[in-house]
């Protein structure tokens, strides 16, 4: 880890109990079943920056965000933030401490606010949490500060949820996670329930907000077009295992993983350059048998028997860290866009 590491996940696996009651297995012969949605994930994420993890649905990303955050115990691997690894048990006092530092803003700002609460009461909990302020009208300002910051008024604080427009929602989701001042923000797809215009405004505040505090941000988005906007560096992820880490910037301009490749394939051609769109093929694959060796084979234009049977690991090029047999073989030409 090294000194402006503020994140660090290593090895980080969650599988699933999905299996059907036990005597259902009993009568039908069937084991258990595990759905491995995170396999050993790992990842870095400095002071300041957004790290973005991008993929189609059920790839995993809002697992290891829960994990992250501390709302789900990892099966393995391990979580540190600031050098304080989150399953420590003899650290309890430092992690309370290292909980009002962590907050997490969710894609439906509805369904994540009280709907019997006012706004204001909303806003302030973190803040009584912590024991932030030492009284009720320190709270009150506090909480007027924090709904300005947002670009709401402080008189909104008197409204119940329900008062305000989708955009307006995840703005007093904002508010309440800055109000325990954190350093790092999980956002779980915090703009894709709104409509696209609004998209924009909210994803500005975040990143005026970002400058603002040096927050720094786990950005999960499917929507590539969004992040490309928002986070330095991207890790991709298909079927629980992140498949290219990359500097944005390289991913855009030199995409290695065929995963990475289709998805960008799929992006609008925003610059009018002519590129075709394509849609992304295939369907992902049921992670509760998923295929052997390379899990992306099926879909892969470039998947061979090696594909078909071995897992391919992480390598690294330049600033990309991939995992795929065939950007290993050098038989994978460079990208053109
Ligand atoms: N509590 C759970 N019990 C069983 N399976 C689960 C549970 N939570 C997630 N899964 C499974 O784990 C896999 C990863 O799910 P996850 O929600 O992390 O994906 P995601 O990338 O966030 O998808 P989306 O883009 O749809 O939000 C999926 O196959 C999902 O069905
Ligand atoms: S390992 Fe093989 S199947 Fe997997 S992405 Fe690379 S080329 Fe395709
Ligand atoms: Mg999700």
């Amino acid at each position: 880890m090294d000194k402006s590491t503020l994140v660090s996940v290593s090895n980080l696996t969650r599988l699933f109990d999905v299996s059907k009651p036990l005597l259902n297995r009993v009568i039908e012969r069937e084991g258990k079943k595990l759905l491995r949605a995170v396999d050993d994930v790992s990842f870095d994420i400095a002071e300041g920056e957004t790290f973005a993890l991008v993929g189609e649905s059920g790839s995993g990303k809002s697992t290891v965000a829960k994990m992250v955050v501390g709302l789900l115990p990892p099966t393995e691997g391990h979580i540190r933030i600031d050098s304080l690894d989150l399953s420590d048990k003899s650290q309890r006092g430092k992690m309370r401490e290292m909980r009002s530092q962590i907050q997490m803003i969710f894609q439906d700002p509805f369904a994540s606010l009280n709907p019997r609460w006012r706004v204001e009461k909303i806003i302030a909990e973190p803040i009584l949490a912590f024991n932030l302020e030492p009284d009720d009208n320190a709270i009150k300002r506090r909480v007027g500060d924090l709904l300005t910051l947002v670009g709401l008024d402080p008189s909104d604080g008197r409204k119940f949820p329900h008062e305000f427009s989708g955009g307006q929602r995840q703005r007093i989701c904002i508010a309440r996670a800055l109000a325990s001042k954190p350093k790092f923000i999980v956002c779980d797809e915090p703009t894709s329930a709104l409509d696209v215009s609004v998209q924009a405004q909210i994803l500005k505040l975040m990143r005026d907000l970002q400058d603002e505090f040096s927050l720094t941000f786990l950005f999960i988005s499917h929507d590539l077009s969004i992040v490309r906007h928002m986070a330095t560096r991207i890790g991709v992820m298909y079927l629980g295992r992140l498949v290219e880490i990359s500097k944005t910037k390289t991913l855009f301009r030199n995409p290695k993983h065929p995963y990475t490749r289709m998805l960008l394939d799929a992006v609008p051609d925003l610059e009018m350059s002519g590129r075709e769109r394509k849609p992304v093929e295939g369907e992902i694959p049921n992670p509760i048998n998923p295929p052997s060796g390379c899990t992306f084979h099926p879909r892969c234009p470039f998947a061979d028997k090696r594909c078909r049977t071995e897992i391919p690991v992480l390598i690294t090029l330049n600033d990309t860290s991939v995992v795929c047999h065939a950007v290993e073989e050098g038989r994978l030409k460079q990208s053109s866009s």
